[in-house]
C-alpha cells in the first residue's frame, strides 16, 4: 500500500501537467533538471493557437490586468509593446534621491521594446486577491501570497522586422525574417521576438529561465550561455569582443525530439536557452547570475532574477517602497541585487543580528508579492482621486 503511493506520486513529479513529455524522466525535474523543464515550458508558452499565434499570446497582457476589471482576453491580441522599463527606473530612482537624472548609456535599449504575459492561473491568483489595484496591495499588507503551481509568466522582447538586419549585424535579411523568427503586427509594424523569459510556479520560489533568438548579436556575452538539456555545447563562454554573435545552439536529439512531438511553429527551433536559475547562490558562495543580452541589456553581469524579483514588494500603503530600491546606479549604468534576500529589505529592527521571527524589535515595512514584480509595479492607484492608471500600459 505505502509503496503504491509513493509510487503515484513519484510518478506525478515525472510527468509535468500540461507540459510536454520528455524522453528521459528524473524526479523533481523543476529542481534537479531546470534546463529541460525550461524547454517544456518554453514549448508549451509558444506553441499554436491559431493562426500564426503563440499560447502565449492567447494570455492576459499587463493591460489587460493592471486596470479596474480586469478580464482574461478570450482570443489572441497583438502584442501591447512599451520600452524596457528597467532602466528607466533607475534613472528616476537617482532623481528621486537628490541626484541629476542620469542619461542613457549609448546604445543602451535602442529599439527594444517589451511585453508581460499572465496565464490564466496568474491572471485569476492577481485578480482574485486584488493584487492589480493599491487598495488591494494595501489590504494584503502582512499576508503570504502564493501563486499556484500551474502559474506561467513571460515577458518578451521584439525588435522591428526593418531592424533585424541591423541588429544582426547583417546575419539576417528582412526578406528571411518571417522563416527565423517568430513574427507579430502591433500597431501596424511587424515586430520579431528576439528574447523570452519564462518563469513557472512548480517550485515555490517559482522556476527561472531566458531565452534568446540565435542571432542576438550578445547573446552569451558577460555571463555566458548554460544548457545542459538542450545545447549540444552546455557551456559556451562570452567572447572577449562583446555584440560579435555566437555559433547557433545545435539541438540534442532530447530537444529536437521534443520539437518534433509538439505542436509548434518550426521558427522556435531557432532559438536557444541562454539559461535558467534555482537558487540565489551555488554551493561555493558565489551568487548565481543570469541575464538576457536584450530584456536585461546595461546590467547582465549584475543580474540575478530571482534576488531582483525576491525585491517585488509593497508598503503598508501598497505602494512598491522605492523605485531604487531594486537597481541602483552606478558610473556605468544600472546595478542589480545579487545573492540572497536580505532581511532589511522586508524589516526594520532595532536588535543585534541574529534577526528572526518574534524577536523584540522587529516590525515589517514590505509584503513580499510571491516574486511578480508587475503586481507592485504595475498595479494602478485607486487610492488617488482621480485614480491614477497603470504604468505598465502600452508604450
Ligand atoms: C534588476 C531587476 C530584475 C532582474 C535582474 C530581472 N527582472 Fe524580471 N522583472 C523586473 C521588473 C521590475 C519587472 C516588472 C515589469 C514588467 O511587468 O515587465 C519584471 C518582469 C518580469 C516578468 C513578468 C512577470 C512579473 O514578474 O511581473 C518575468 C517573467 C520576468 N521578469 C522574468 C525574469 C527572469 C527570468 C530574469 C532573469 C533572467 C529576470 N526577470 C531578471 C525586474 C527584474
Amino acid at each position: 500500500m505505502r509503496r503504491s503511493i509513493e509510487k503515484a506520486m513519484l510518478c506525478s513529479l515525472l510527468f509535468l501537467p500540461g507540459l510536454p513529455a520528455a524522453a528521459q524522466s528524473v524526479p523533481n525535474p523543476a529542481m534537479t533538471a531546470p534546463d529541460q523543464v525550461a524547454w517544456q515550458l518554453f514549448i508549451q508558452a509558444n506553441g499554436r493557437a491559431g493562426g500564426s499565434n503563440a499560447v502565449f499570446e492567447t494570455w492576459a497582457s499587463d493591460t489587460d490586468t493592471f486596470k479596474p476589471n480586469p478580464q482574461f482576453p478570450t482570443a489572441a491580441t497583438p502584442p501591447v509593446l512599451r520600452r524596457p522599463i528597467l532602466p528607466q527606473i533607475a534613472r528616476e530612482g537617482v532623481q528621486e534621491s537628490g541626484g541629476l537624472l542620469p542619461a542613457l548609456p549609448p546604445g543602451i535599449s535602442q529599439g527594444f521594446t517589451e511585453e508581460t504575459r499572465h496565464n490564466k492561473a496568474t491572471f485569476d491568483f492577481i485578480v482574485q486577491n486584488n493584487l492589480y489595484k493599491v487598495s488591494g496591495l494595501k489590504a494584503a499588507f502582512g499576508k503570504t501570497l502564493s501563486f499556484p503551481a500551474d502559474s506561467i509568466e513571460v515577458k518578451a522582447n521584439w525588435v522591428a522586422v526593418s531592424d533585424i538586419p541591423a541588429f544582426t549585424n547583417n546575419r539576417v535579411t528582412v526578406a528571411q525574417v518571417p522563416q527565423l523568427y517568430h513574427v507579430n503586427t502591433a500597431d501596424n509594424v511587424q515586430y520579431a521576438l528576439v528574447s523570452m523569459h519564462v518563469i513557472s510556479k512548480l517550485v515555490p520560489n517559482w522556476t527561472w529561465a531566458t531565452f534568446e533568438h540565435t542571432f542576438n548579436p550578445a547573446r552569451c556575452d558577460i555571463v555566458g550561455c548554460r544548457d545542459g538539456f538542450g545545447a549540444q555545447t552546455s557551456v559556451v563562454p562570452s567572447n572577449p569582443v562583446a555584440g560579435q554573435g555566437y555559433p547557433d545552439c545545435v539541438k540534442t536529439p532530447a530537444l529536437s525530439a521534443m520539437f518534433k512531438n509538439a505542436d509548434i511553429d518550426p521558427v522556435y527551433q531557432n532559438y536557444c536557452l541562454k539559461g535558467s536559475q534555482s537558487d540565489f547562490v551555488d554551493n561555493l558562495g558565489l551568487d548565481i547570475r543570469v541575464g538576457n543580452s536584450v530584456t536585461e541589456d546595461p546590467f547582465v553581469s549584475t543580474s540575478s532574477c530571482m534576488t531582483c524579483h525576491g525585491r517585488a514588494v509593497f508598503d503598508k500603503n501598497g505602494k512598491a517602497t522605492s523605485s531604487a530600491g531594486f537597481l541602483s546606479f552606478g558610473p556605468n549604468g544600472p546595478v542589480g541585487p545579487l545573492g540572497p534576500l536580505l532581511p532589511a529589505w522586508y524589516w526594520t529592527f532595532s536588535s543585534q543580528p541574529p534577526i528572526f521571527e518574534g524577536k523584540p524589535g522587529l516590525s515589517q515595512i514590505a509584503t513580499a508579492a510571491d516574486f511578480v514584480w508587475s503586481i507592485p509595479f504595475c498595479a494602478f492607484d485607486d487610492t488617488q482621486n482621480p485614480v491614477k492608471a497603470s504604468r505598465c500600459a502600452g508604450k
